[in-house]
């Protein structure tokens, strides 16, 4: 163990109720046993949380995406970090494979709270000491936590996958403006096209595809979001992709929240496939529609490095 090692102690990884699945891989591929901590429910609701292990002294990290029930799963959350924070652990990292809230990150209308820069706030209060985050909605978000955030992206699980399918003169496809920067990367990596759909928002529920800027006739498709809600970014943009005469498409957004209408919509789209990260649990319907991806061994990697205080950057995919 080297000096920076010793200032933290051991390394703990610990969960609440959001997804311990995930969890379980992210402490087995950082090789410990998840710490003991029991988080429930009193009998009027309210969350009751009795840490079973000691942490004292140690560098101990919470998994908890803040995906739906998101005011529950950030409440557990809260409690958590100050459970942590009191049991005199010496350094706490909110590990959030996905952060809820996210869209809310700036002021677009009049009398409008930016709730990111909320919930940010509400988690350096409740006692963390670093995020590690994996794809915010928009990388400035991690300019809300005045403590050290680590951004991870999910194109190393992407890339890996894609490769393995033979994709034929592919187009990486970004369903909005915000989705170029990141679809670029990736059509460097696969030495692709490049197109980008002229979204609109409707409402909330509704998203429109009104033009398509670049050449997809004819060839494969790859459509990278950052995250499926109620599918109607993916489902217009297939309808529009097709439209232009494309091959095949192929769906992947590291997020899967699927949320009202998802997957209704997403079973009538006429995609290839659909891929997402297993950082929200698969909510119920989706099972054998969608291809999920584990973002345990790439979050557990990340875990290993922070807490050796070594970079984690050679884990970015550009
Ligand atoms: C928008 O900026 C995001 O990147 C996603 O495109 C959007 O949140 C997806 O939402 P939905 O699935 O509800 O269209």
């Amino acid at each position: 163990m080297n000096k920076k090692q010793q200032r933290f102690g051991d390394l703990q990884v610990l969960t609440g109720n959001a997804n311990p699945a995930l969890a379980g891989a992210i402490a087995e591929s950082a090789g410990v046993s998840l710490t003991e901590c029991m988080v429930g429910r009193f009998m009027d609701g309210e969350v009751e949380v009795r840490l079973d292990d000691d942490v004292r002294g140690n560098d101990v990290f919470v998994v908890q995406p803040t995906c739906p029930p998101v005011n529950e799963n950030l409440m557990e959350l809260f409690l958590i970090l100050d459970t942590l924070r009191r049991a005199s652990a010496a350094r706490i990292t909110a590990v959030m494979p996905y952060f809820g809230y996210a869209r809310k990150d700036r002021k677009d209308e009049g009398r409008v709270p930016i709730s990111a820069k909320v919930v940010a706030n509400m988690i350096v209060a409740a006692g963390a000491d670093r995020v590690l985050a994996l794809e915010l909605h928009a990388a400035q978000i991690q300019g809300f936590f005045d403590i050290p955030v680590d951004h991870l992206f999910a194109a190393p699980i992407f890339v890996e996958h894609f490769l393995g399918k033979d994709l034929d003169n592919p187009v990486i496809v970004a369903p909005d403006v915000g989705g170029i920067k990141v679809a670029r990367a990736y059509a460097k990596r696969f030495d692709a096209g490049l197109a980008i759909v002229d979204k609109r928002r409707v409402s909330p529920r509704e998203a429109k595809a009104m033009h398509l800027i670049g050449e997809v006739e004819g060839r494969d498709v790859l459509l990278m979001d950052d995250m499926i809600s109620t599918a109607g970014t993916m489902c217009e943009a297939v309808s529009l992709l097709k439209m232009n005469g494309c091959r095949r498409v192929f769906l992947a957004a590291t997020h899967g929240v699927f949320a009202g209408p998802a997957t209704e919509r997403l079973r009538a789209a006429e995609a290839e496939e659909i891929s997402v990260t297993d950082s929200i649990p698969l909510p119920e319907g989706a099972e054998g529609l969608v291809n999920v991806l584990g973002a345990g061994p790439l979050l557990g990697e990340a875990i290993l490095r922070i807490h050796s205080s070594e970079s984690i950057s050679s884990l970015f995919v550009d």
